[in-house]
């Protein structure tokens, strides 16, 4: 995701800035700029792309001075340009701001501001920042600074700088990552610690609702009400390449870890108590949503398991009947596709060939189009009528851990706009389903508390050479995605059956000791899913349940138990997936595997 820097000192500030955004690349980023105060004046250089078109353009056009910040945007709001880059600046460009995070209220404030007179030239929430401190300064940058933040909803690591007190940089976090860099006569602001490691091992961690205020030889935190704060100074001890995944061993298990975040992200100014769902870059209206009679959801791999979800929640919300497919079988089989098709495209990258193929066979046959992906400007992106971005940021890990628990928030937050656009569900069961998804993060949170026992049973279970994994309903969409997760990055064969077909032929290979995963937190079907376990149990089975709290007959039917909090059923794909995720990373790190890099697999799958 975005990452910031700042630097005040006596040294150009362009190049330090330059170097601590390279440190940064590791967070993915589709444009880059930065903002440096010289003479009474901020001059901005920005680029859409690399790293190196900035310095390209920093050496054609260099800008001078001791005080800057920097950023690079990897896009949320608005696509990657010039114009939607960071720094964004006031109107007469005194104030130049860098900006991480979600600005949930950006409308909003949009609005407001426009009402008091100011323009806007980007499409991002970002821009609303300059121009309120702008509103508010009155000589002095940390209180128009702190009296910006009290009206922004939402995540944000900000860095400010303004013409007026040249010598100064404000910066501020909540809910996003910011550090400060401590050195004699310079001081630094970064996202993360490997962006200032060349300067300085001596860094503040800052906490949510901290401002700091530095100069080249003075730093001052803040709390949120004007208070000055005594910090301790960090000692980073680690080396750049450990930070950069976030202290995790591998970008894999970072992602994981990042998913309540992520999940809350995706949600965010789209699904909100008492309020109508936001969507505003999907403009389908209720008379086009009543001529819709069928829905394909086309994508591959991990988003093609998303769409089997998807499938499940559009029809028992909106009741409109949805065929999943994977991409490439679908344009090969003459699909009915007319003006009344709503396509749903699924893809993290929006560069999959296949999915794009699919997308462009749908619009050729006038189908409506929405892709869900993750990558703003990306070609499905541009291809489709509609959108709707998850907001999972980079994904880096080949395995797709936090890009399917968005793609599945993506699918029950389409299937809420479309019942209530058909009036199938009442407004109180879509409250009650808001409810039940805006508790999700921290459903997650708790899944991610199993590390220990399920590191245990891939201890013990690393050598076998084949897999079941179980479910019935939502369950066996989460059983296909946990059981493609083993497959790509443990390399042990593994299938998913949904329960009830199993003695229809694969209950043949179920010997003495075979493992198999049941997935029972669908409670309509816990009992029917206990009696198939039965089966396999009886058949010398070693299985293991994920099942919700509560439902701890299931003891006595299993070898082994994983509870997950309580969920709504409709949801509980969310939080299921998550120890499946942690059981394909544990089983690939006991057999040594290159988790973040499978053999024989691309992240982009770009050829057909
Ligand atoms: C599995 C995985 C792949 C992708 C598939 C589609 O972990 O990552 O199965 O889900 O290649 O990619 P996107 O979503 O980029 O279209």
């Amino acid at each position: 995701m975005c990452g910031i820097v700042g630097y005040t000192g006596k040294r150009e500030a362009s190049g330090i800035l330059v170097e601590g955004l390279a440190k940064l690349e590791y967070r993915g980023y589709d444009s880059a700029g930065i903002a440096v105060i010289d003479n009474n004046k901020i001059n901005v250089s920005k680029v859409k792309g690399r790293l190196a078109n900035l310095e390209a353009q920093l050496s054609e056009s260099p800008i001078q001075g001791v005080v800057g910040i920097g950023h690079t945007r990897w896009a949320t709001h608005g696509a990657p340009s010039v114009t939607n880059s960071h720094p964004h600046t006031n109107e007469n460009g005194t104030i130049a701001v860098v900006h991480n995070g979600i600005i949930e209220n950006y409308l909003e404030l949009r609005e407001w501001l426009k009402e008091k007179g100011y323009n806007f030239v980007s499409e991002t929430d970002t821009e609303v920042v300059p121009h309120l401190v702008d509103y508010f300064y009155n000589g002095n940058l940390l209180e128009a600074a702190m009296k910006a933040v009290e009206k922004l909803e939402g995540s944000y690591a900000l860095g400010i700088v303004n013409v007026n007190e040249p010598d100064k940089i404000v910066a501020v976090r909540k809910d996003s990552p910011l550090i400060v860099g401590l050195k004699d006569g310079e001081n630094f602001i970064a996202s993360d610690i490997p962006a200032v490691l060349n300067e300085t091992r001596q860094v503040y961690l800052l906490e949510d609702n901290q401002f700091v205020v530095l100069t080249a030889s003075s730093v001052d935190i803040y709390s949120a009400d004007g208070q000055k704060i005594e910090k301790e100074v960090y000692h980073v001890t680690w080396n750049a390449d450990a930070a950069e995944k976030g202290g995790y061993d591998h970008f894999m298990l970072k992602e994981i870890h990042e998913q309540p975040k992520v999940i809350k992200d995706t949600m965010t100014s789209r699904i909100m108590l008492g309020e109508e769902i936001k969507l505003d870059k999907i403009t389908l209206t209720k008379e086009q949503i009543d001529n819709i009679d069928k829905v394909y959801i086309v994508a591959c791999g991990t988003a093609y398991h998303a769409g089997i979800v998807g499938k499940y929640v559009i029809e028992k919300l909106a009741r409109i009947p949805v065929e999943v497919d994977i991409a490439s079988e679908f344009r090969y089989r003459d699909p009915i596709i007319n003006e009344k098709t709503l396509m749903i495209v699924v893809s993290q990258s929006g560069e999959t060939a296949d999915t794009l193929a699919a997308l462009r066979l749908g619009k050729s046959k006038n189908a409506r189009v929405i892709a869900v992906t993750n990558v703003v400007g990306s070609t499905v992106s541009r291809e489709a009528d509609d959108i709707l971005y998850t907001w999972a940021g980079p994904e880096i890990a080949v395995a797709s851990t936090k890009a399917y628990t968005t793609q599945l928030i993506a699918m029950y937050i389409i299937a809420l706009f479309l019942a209530k656009n058909k009036e199938t569900v009442s407004d109180s069961q879509i409250e009650e389903i808001k409810e039940a998804m805006i508790g999700l993060p921290s459903l997650v949170e708790d899944a991610l508390n199993h590390k220990d026992n399920i590191k245990k049973f891939a201890k013990e279970f690393a050598k076998e050479t084949d897999m079941f994994f179980l479910g019935r309903g939502l369950d066996y969409a989460v059983a296909m995605e946990g059981s493609l997760k083993l497959k790509e990055i443990s390399y042990i064969h593994s299938e998913a059956y949904a329960a009830g077909e199993l003695k229809h032929g694969p209950i043949a290979l179920i010997e003495d000791g075979t493992v198999v995963i049941a997935l029972a937190t669908q409670e309509d079907l816990f009992d029917k899913m206990v009696s198939n376990i039965k089966e396999v149990k009886t058949r010398g089975a070693h299985v293991a349940a994920l099942a919700l709290e509560g439902n701890q007959t299931i003891e006595k039917t299993v070898d082994a138990v994983l509870y997950l909090p309580k969920v709504m059923p409709l949801l509980a794909p969310v939080v299921s997936v998550v120890p499946l995720q942690l059981l394909s990373y544990y089983m690939s790190i006991e057999k040594g595997c290159d988790v973040d890099k499978p053999r024989n697999l691309a992240k982009s799958v770009t050829v057909e």
